[in-house]
């Protein structure tokens, strides 16, 4: 039987979340520049939002660029920004096509303006599509969403819109950048690597996390089958005991 029909769509994580890594590794692997490791990332990328929406997962959410990721020599973050401005174009028609919904978290306005504005139109282009939301994670890191968060709460203390008492995860919740979605019920990372990087910090804090070995560029829809598979062989407890959640 193939993975995919093994899989009960009646229990899919609402939301999945990846930290897409090793495609440097892989071009050199490969004997290639760093970039024709993102290049192919592309790929990866396609396959695994075709996938999600396929079986029916609500939102998907792509690490793409942290915060952190500045550090990177400026020729490497050149080609980055690059590349995330033809492959939102290209893919535009793509997303149209599969009624897919493009969101994107992270401090998005301070990306190179040509970035930001295709981002921006790309997002009022599929604000109405219903199929799935792709969310990419983009100039993004938990610490500074969470930061974020707080910094707008004082002031909506301050401003007398809010008593300190009123503050619960609700309300810090909806402060997020990830406000109005449900949490990631499953968090993949890829390359072997297994940290979570400042990613997501807050929402992931019942997730599954799910470390495979395989590099970003070579992720496909059967590892995407694989990592829900597991998923759905474990047991989410939420803090009680496996006799209260069993049904
Ligand atoms: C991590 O691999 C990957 C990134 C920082 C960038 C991911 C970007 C893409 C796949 C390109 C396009 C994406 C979208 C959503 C349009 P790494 O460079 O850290 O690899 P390494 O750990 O092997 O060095």
């Amino acid at each position: 039987m193939d993975l995919k029909t093994q899989i009960d769509l009646s229990r899919l994580p609402r939301h999945i979340a990846v930290i897409m890594d090793g495609n440097g590794r892989w071009a050199k692997k490969h004997g290639k520049m760093r970039i024709f490791g993102h290049q192919n990332g592309v790929k990866a990328v396609r396959e695994t939002t075709e996938a999600a929406a396929e079986l029916g997962v609500e939102y998907l959410t792509l690490y793409a660029f942290s915060t952190e990721n500045w550090g990177r020599p400026a020729s490497e973050v050149n080609a980055l920004m690059t590349l995330l401005v033809t492959t939102i174009r290209k893919e535009l028609k793509t997303l149209t096509d599969n009624n897919i919904r493009l969101q994107a978290i992270g401090d998005i306005q301070n990306l190179p303006e040509k970035c930001y504005k295709e981002l921006l139109e790309a997002i009022e282009l599929t604000k109405n599509h219903t199929r799935m939301t792709l969310v990419l994670a983009l100039n993004y890191s938990a610490r500074w969403e969470i930061t974020q968060a707080a910094s707008n709460i004082a002031a909506a203390v301050k401003n007398d819109q809010l008593d300190i008492q009123s503050i619960t995860d609700q309300v810090f919740e909806n402060h997020l950048s990830t406000a109005g979605m449900p949490d990631p019920e499953l968090l993949i990372r890829t390359s072997g690597e297994t940290r979570i990087s400042n990613f997501l910090l807050w929402q992931i804090a019942y997730a599954e996390l799910y470390f495979t070995p395989i590099f970003w560029p070579e992720f496909r829809k059967q590892h995407l089958y694989e990592a829900i598979l597991n998923f759905q062989q474990r047991e989410r407890r939420f803090g009680k005991i496996s006799e209260q959640v069993q049904k």
